[in-house]
């Protein structure tokens, strides 16, 4: 069966939406990088090119073609999500986040082709290729993402960015929903400590 009815087929029966649920339909749907192959399109000058393999209210099933080019530290808006590795090696970094405060960075872990693991609700990580192997990932999300939280480390801000805008900065202002100015820890610190000198 076709990938993109099988697709329907297990996500549109979902009637629990549970990670352990999700994880449970992500590995019956058993995606081949082959049946991928017809969904794939060059990244071009972004960090990858995304396709969506099935969306209803409720789940989301996304293919994502990367180039070398790491992404942007982002969170997922409200949604739950596993990431399978299909191809390549992913290295992602996962942040430490707090209200309006510039992320911090918790780890680096590698992900290679077939391991599969877990996005939490408000997480905050960037993934990049690691080796010349093409990077493909596969991302279940539910619910479909919405107001995904995308990051500037250099700059010290956030932006919410529209569904068209991927894990990047947004170059056009229409897929910028709303910018938040981000406080750094370092600089917070050294206030406090100058106030107590005081
Ligand atoms: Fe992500």
């Amino acid at each position: 069966m076709k990938l993109t009815r099988r697709a329907k087929e297990v996500l549109g029966k979902l009637e629990s939406f549970e990670s352990e649920d999700l994880k449970t339909a992500l590995d019956k749907l058993a995606i081949s990088r082959e049946e991928l192959e017809e969904h794939l399109h060059p990244p071009e000058d972004k960090p990858y090119q995304r396709k969506a393999l099935y969306k209803d209210e409720n789940t989301e099933l996304l293919v994502m073609n990367w180039a070398d080019i790491e992404c942007a530290p982002h969170d997922h808006g409200d949604s739950i999500g596993w990431i399978q590795v299909v191809n390549g090696t992913t290295k992602q970094t996962v942040y430490k986040v707090k209200g309006n405060r510039l992320p911090k960075v918790l780890f680096h872990e590698y992900k290679e082709k077939g391991d599969v693991f877990f996005s939490p609700r408000k997480g905050v990580h960037k993934m990049g290729r690691k080796g010349g192997d093409p990077l493909i990932t596969v991302h279940l999300y539910s619910p479909p993402i919405q107001g995904m939280k995308v990051y500037d480390l250099d700059a010290c801000a956030a932006c919410i960015v529209s569904e068209e805008c991927g894990a990047w900065w947004p170059e056009d202002q229409s897929e910028k929903i709303s910018e938040i100015k981000l406080r750094a820890f370092k600089k917070a610190k050294k206030k406090k400590q100058s106030s107590v000198k005081k």
